[in-house]
């Protein structure tokens, strides 16, 4: 299979298990006066549920091929391809809770689950809740259709418990998210490192170790094996990965990343950029930073100077070079598996989808 028809699998598969999920039975003994607002939450399930990249779906599917056995690879694709998706449910989930979390009008192209869920009830409160609730409606849905999954492949238990492992990392790495906006600014070398160690619970262990972890669990790999393996490769990974995207936050287009441009400066986040500029200004421009950062809010003029500040400081280069290092141990991580060339290739092609950035720097 090629990724594109890789896509289209996980694309259809994806909203046809979130509907399934989402809305109500025919018989399920709901008051005729609540349905509406039950119907709007299950299609903004299946709304919230496209136009993901579905980066981590497709790198289970590459992980299962490059470990698994040709026999084992044709009898269990189906199953995979559903766990596969079930990552891609969970992530919709986590985005739904992170732009209540994060205070963001825009995913995916589109207003945000709780900002829609606000403009279809009249009410900001009502929208709110709605979208705590999508979120974790998301999240069961995730689990429920891993255990399915599971339940398909040899490898059962392993894989529920990898899925639930996974759930609780995001959900501690999202909470120390919250914990380093409490960080003082005055410490850039703590902040950084504080900022990359979030990096490894709310990102990495979803983004790339949980599909690498899967993948090599359902071709048959022990489980102690596919973790440590997983995290070789993908802890590099991850970091680089969520290093791009807060880059891209800086550097990229609303109308590529369907996402905000300068929403973390905005929210004032305290991210590895921030920390690499503070530490490498000099007197006066470090002031300003920390007082911008300290400030209650910030316009877009603060948004452009900041920007503008992070290059001049060379923050910007710096996080790039701090990208391609990570992919560095990521790929040399791939190397030393006992795989054939062609299948180390084809994990690394797969890999470097997290990382376009490296690849348009050449
Ligand atoms: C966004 O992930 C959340 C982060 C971990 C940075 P993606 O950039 O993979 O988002 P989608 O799924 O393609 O929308
Ligand atoms: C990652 O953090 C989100 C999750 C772990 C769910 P961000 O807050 O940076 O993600 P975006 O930029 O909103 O996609
Ligand atoms: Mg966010
Ligand atoms: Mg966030
Ligand atoms: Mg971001």
């Amino acid at each position: 299979m090629t990724s594109s028809s890789d896509l289209e699998q996980i694309e259809t598969r994806t909203l046809s298990l979130v509907r399934d999920f989402s809305f109500l039975h025919a018989d399920d003994p709901v008051a005729n006066s609540c349905k509406a607002v039950a119907d709007a939450v299950a299609q903004q399930a299946v709304t919230s549920s496209e136009g993901g990249k579905r980066l981590r779906a497709l790198l289970t599917l590459d992980a299962f091929r490059a470990f698994a056995p040709q026999d084992v690879a044709e009898r269990d694709m189906d199953a995979v391809l559903d766990l596969a998706c079930a990552i891609e449910v969970f992530q919709t989930g986590a985005l739904v809770h992170d732009d209540i979390i994060d205070d963001s009008d825009l995913r995916r192209g589109k207003p945000s689950a709780h900002r829609a869920l606000a403009t279809d009830t009249h009410s900001d409160a009502i929208g709110h809740g709605l979208g705590i609730m999508l979120g974790d409606m998301l999240a069961t849905a995730s689990v429920d259709i891993a255990n399915k999954a599971a339940c398909r492949l040899g490898s059962g238990s392993s894989v529920v418990s990898a899925f639930l492992n996974m759930h609780r990392e995001v959900e501690i790495g999202q909470v120390l998210d919250l914990a380093v906006e409490l960080n003082t600014l005055d410490d850039p070398e703590e902040l950084a490192s504080a900022s990359l160690n979030v990096f490894r619970w709310k990102t990495a262990s979803y983004t790339t170790i949980a599909p690498l972890e899967f993948g090599m669990l359902a071709a048959g790999l022990a489980p102690a094996d596919a973790r440590r393996l997983a995290l070789a490769i993908g802890l590099p990974l991850g970091l680089a990965f969520q290093l791009a995207d807060d880059l891209l936050d800086v550097i990229g287009s609303s109308r590529n990343t369907g996402k905000p441009v300068g929403g973390d400066i905005r929210e004032g986040k305290r991210t590895v950029l921030l920390a690499d500029a503070i530490e490498a200004a000099g007197d006066v421009e470090r002031r300003e930073l920390i007082d911008m950062w300290e400030a209650e809010s910030r316009d877009e003029a603060h948004v452009r100077r900041a920007i503008a500040l992070f290059e001049s400081t060379g923050a910007i280069a710096r996080s790039k070079e701090r990208i391609a290092g990570l992919w560095l141990e990521s790929k040399a991580a791939i190397e030393t598996l006992e795989l054939s060339q062609d299948r180390k290739d084809m994990l690394t092609e797969a890999c470097a989808r997290f990382v376009p950035i490296v690849r348009e720097q050449g």
